[in-house]
């Protein structure tokens, strides 16, 4: 059985169980809760993976495997091939590049809260953090809503799980304003099964 370590607010670890639910793979993973941070690195996989982050896979046989990217290339690839499609392979690596740079500027500035000393945070860095997020936001509502609502792939997960970790920490900036066309993919999206029972939870 391949061990998955875990930890259900992290929107990385959701992208790779959203990929698996969606691939009719969940029960072949165990998953291994781990809390923590980049200041909290006692209970991280700093042994299978040096950067000492989740998601982090250790498969039946090999070395372990990371980031996100890795993990949900590698699951889609022992099931077909599905969400990364030929057709479309760069659009959808950088529409979920994409996604996971939403995702890195918002958890960095969630740790930039929880992880600094109050005297020593920078109002002009997380805003900087937020910029990143906002452009993105508004180039997914100009030029990928054909993309989104194309058949499934893995950029559309990441682009939903970006979406939710906003909504769970970030909901006073309010990113659906302007941004309608998102919105409404969004609220459809979040009703797949696989997005249902992937909410993040603290
Ligand atoms: C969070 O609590 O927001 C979080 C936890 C793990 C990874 C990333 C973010």
């Amino acid at each position: 059985m391949m061990k998955l370590f875990h930890n259900p607010a992290s929107p990385f670890v959701r992208k790779v169980m959203v990929a698996l639910i969606e691939t009719g793979q969940l029960d072949d993973v165990t998953l291994i809760s781990v809390a923590g941070s980049p200041t909290a690195s006692e209970q991280m996989p700093t042994a299978q993976n040096p950067l000492g982050k989740v998601p982090t896979l250790i498969r039946d046989s090999g070395p372990a495997i990371y980031d996100s990217r890795v993990i949900c290339r590698f699951f889609d690839h022992r099931a077909g091939g599905r969400l990364y499609p030929e057709s479309h392979l760069w659009e959808t690596l950088t529409l979920e590049a994409t996604a996971d740079g939403m995702m890195d500027a918002a958890v960095l500035m969630v740790y930039e809260a929880r992880c600094r000393p109050e005297d020593k945070r920078s109002e002009e860095w997380v805003e900087s953090q937020w910029n990143k997020v906002s452009r993105a936001l508004d180039a997914l509502e100009s030029r990928w809503m054909s993309h989104l609502s194309g058949p499934l792939d893995m950029g559309q997960i990441a682009v939903g799980c970006a979406l939710g970790y906003l909504d769970f920490r970030h909901d006073a900036r309010n990113w659906r304003k302007g941004r309608e066309a998102l919105a409404a993919w969004y609220e459809d999206f979040a009703g797949r099964p696989a997005m249902q029972v992937t909410q993040p939870r603290a």
